[in-house]
C-alpha cells in the first residue's frame, strides 16, 4: 500500500513516546516517561467557573467561527506579559494564537522549509520538533547542548559550512535534557546570528516554571535576525485546552503564518480561547504559577535526592533550574535501551535517549520526567530503576 503515501509521511517516524506511553499504560507501571504536568496543578474548578461566565455572558456567540490570528484581548494579555517580564516591545498584532505550540512548529515548517533545507537544533533535541519539521523533510544538523547552552564552536562551524534556515532551540529547561542557557551563551549565540539569515525559533514552554535563578533574556534579545518565540499555556494552566502562540514581531513573517495557519485549520478552537482568557482575568495567574513551582521543584528535589541514594556513583544527572525533566548520562559501555527492558520487568519506565538525535546515536543516556509522580512513588521508582541499572552493570560484559 505504500505506493499510495507520500514520501513525506513515510520518511517520518512514529512518535517513539507515544508508543513507549502505550507500554506505560498499565497501571502497575511508574512512569517518569511522559512529558506530563501534574494533574493536580490544573486548576480544574476555576476553569469549570470560566466555562460558565462565558457561556452565560456571550450566548451563541463563542460557538461561531471566529479570526485566524485568535482571539485579542487574549492576544492583548499575552503581548502585555512579554512587556512586563521580558521589557519586550510586542504588541497583540505579534502574537498568533496556535492549537499549542506544536502547531506552532508544524507552521514554521510549512512557511520556511523547502525539502532539503538545512536546519540547526540541540543535541540532545525535542522529539516533538523534530517529528514535526521532519514532515518537511530537511537535513537536520544537531550541535551538542553543554551545561551551559549550545556547543558555540560546534555552532559556528556549523553556520559557516553551510546556509541554516533554520535554528530551533529550548533555551529554558530544556526538553530532553532540564538544561538552561547561560546569559553568555545567549549573548554569543545572538551575536553569532547577527546579519545571518537563520530564523532564530525559542521555543519557552517552561519559562515560567523556574524553581532556582533568575530569569534571562532571549537569545533574540541579542541578535538582529529574524525570529520567532513560541509559548503555550499548557505546563501553567492546562494542556488539553491547547492553547498556545507565535510570537514574532516581523511583519512579513507573521503574514505567511497566518495564511499557514488559515490553510490548516481556519483558527484554534474559539471556546477553548475565550475560556482561558476568562481564567485569566478572573484568576490570579501568578499565584497558581508559584503553587506550581513549588510542587515541581519538591519533586525534582525528591528525584534528584533518590538517585543519589540509589544509582551507582558514576552515573551523571543534570541539575534543572525549573522545568519537567533530569537527563541522566550512563557509562558509556551501558546500553538505554537494554536498560528500558530490564526496567519494564521491574515495573518502571523512562525514555531512552534515542529518538532525541538524529544520526550518531549515544546508546546511554536518558530522561525521567518528574512532574507526573508523586514524591513516595518518585522514590519507589528510582530505586526500581536502580536496581535495573545494577542488574544491567552486572550483565554487560566488558573486555
Ligand atoms: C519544547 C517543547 N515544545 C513544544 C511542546 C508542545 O507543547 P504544546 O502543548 O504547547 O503543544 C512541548 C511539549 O512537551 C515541548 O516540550
Amino acid at each position: 500500500m505504500n505506493q499510495l503515501f507520500s514520501d513525506r509521511i513515510l520518511n517520518s517516524k512514529k512518535s517513539f513516546i507515544r508508543e513507549i506511553l502505550k507500554v506505560t499504560s498499565n497501571k502497575d507501571i511508574i512512569s517518569f516517561a511522559g512529558g506530563l504536568p501534574n494533574p493536580i496543578s490544573f486548576p480544574t474548578s476555576a476553569l469549570r467557573d470560566a466555562m460558565t461566565t462565558v457561556t452565560d455572558k456571550n450566548g451563541s456567540h463563542i460557538f461561531q467561527y471566529a479570526t485566524t490570528e485568535g482571539y485579542l484581548p487574549l492576544r492583548e494579555y499575552i503581548a502585555k506579559r512579554y512587556q512586563i517580564k521580558h521589557g519586550l516591545s510586542i504588541n497583540a498584532e505579534d502574537i498568533l494564537i496556535t492549537s499549542g505550540s506544536q502547531q506552532g512548529l508544524d507552521l514554521i515548517g510549512k512557511v520556511f522549509l523547502n525539502k532539503s533545507d538545512s536546519i540547526l537544533i540541540e543535541k540532545p533535541g525535542y522529539l516533538g520538533a523534530i517529528q514535526a519539521l521532519s514532515l518537511y523533510e530537511p537535513h537536520f544538523h544537531q550541535v551538542d547542548l553543554l551545561e551551559d547552552g549550545v556547543d558555540l564552536d560546534q555552532f559556528k562551524t556549523r553556520l559557516a559550512q553551510d546556509t541554516m534556515k533554520l535554528f530551533y532551540s529550548v533555551p529554558n529547561f530544556q526538553n530532553p535534557t532540564g538544561l538552561t542557557y547561560s546569559r553568555a551563551n545567549r549573548q554569543a549565540l545572538g551575536l553569532m546570528l547577527t546579519h545571518t539569515q537563520t530564523v532564530l525559533i525559542e521555543d519557552d514552554p517552561y519559562g515560567e516554571l523556574r524553581f532556582f535563578g533568575e530569569d534571562l533574556p532571549y537569545i533574540q534579545s541579542f541578535s538582529n535576525c529574524p525570529s520567532i518565540l513560541l509559548g503555550s499555556f499548557s505546563k501553567i494552566v492546562t494542556p488539553g485546552m491547547r492553547i498556545g502562540w507565535i510570537c514574532t514581531t516581523h511583519p512579513q513573517i507573521m503574514e505567511k503564518l497566518i495564511i499557514a495557519k488559515q490553510a490548516s485549520d481556519l483558527h484554534t478552537n474559539y471556546f477553548a480561547q475565550r475560556v482561558i482568557y476568562q481564567y485569566l482575568i478572573d484568576n490570579n495567574l501568578e499565584e497558581h504559577i508559584s503553587h506550581i513551582k513549588k510542587l515541581y521543584k519538591e519533586q525534582c528535589e525528591a528525584m534528584v535526592s533518590s538517585i543519589h541514594k540509589y544509582f551507582p556513583e558514576n552515573i551523571k544527572v543534570t541539575q534543572p533550574e525549573g522545568g519537567m525533566f533530569l537527563w541522566v548520562t550512563l557509562p558509556k559501555y551501558l546500553s538505554s535501551l537494554k536498560l528500558f527492558e530490564l526496567a519494564s520487568e521491574l515495573k518502571v519506565a523512562f525514555v531512552p535517549g534515542e529518538p532525541f538525535y538524529i544520526g550518531e546515536i549515544p546508546q546511554n543516556t536518558l530522561r525521567l520526567n518528574y512532574t507526573n509522580s508523586d514524591i513516595q512513588t518518585i522514590d519507589k521508582g528510582i530505586r526500581r530503576l536502580g536496581e535495573a541499572i545494577h542488574k544491567l552493570i552486572k550483565n554487560t560484559v566488558t573486555y
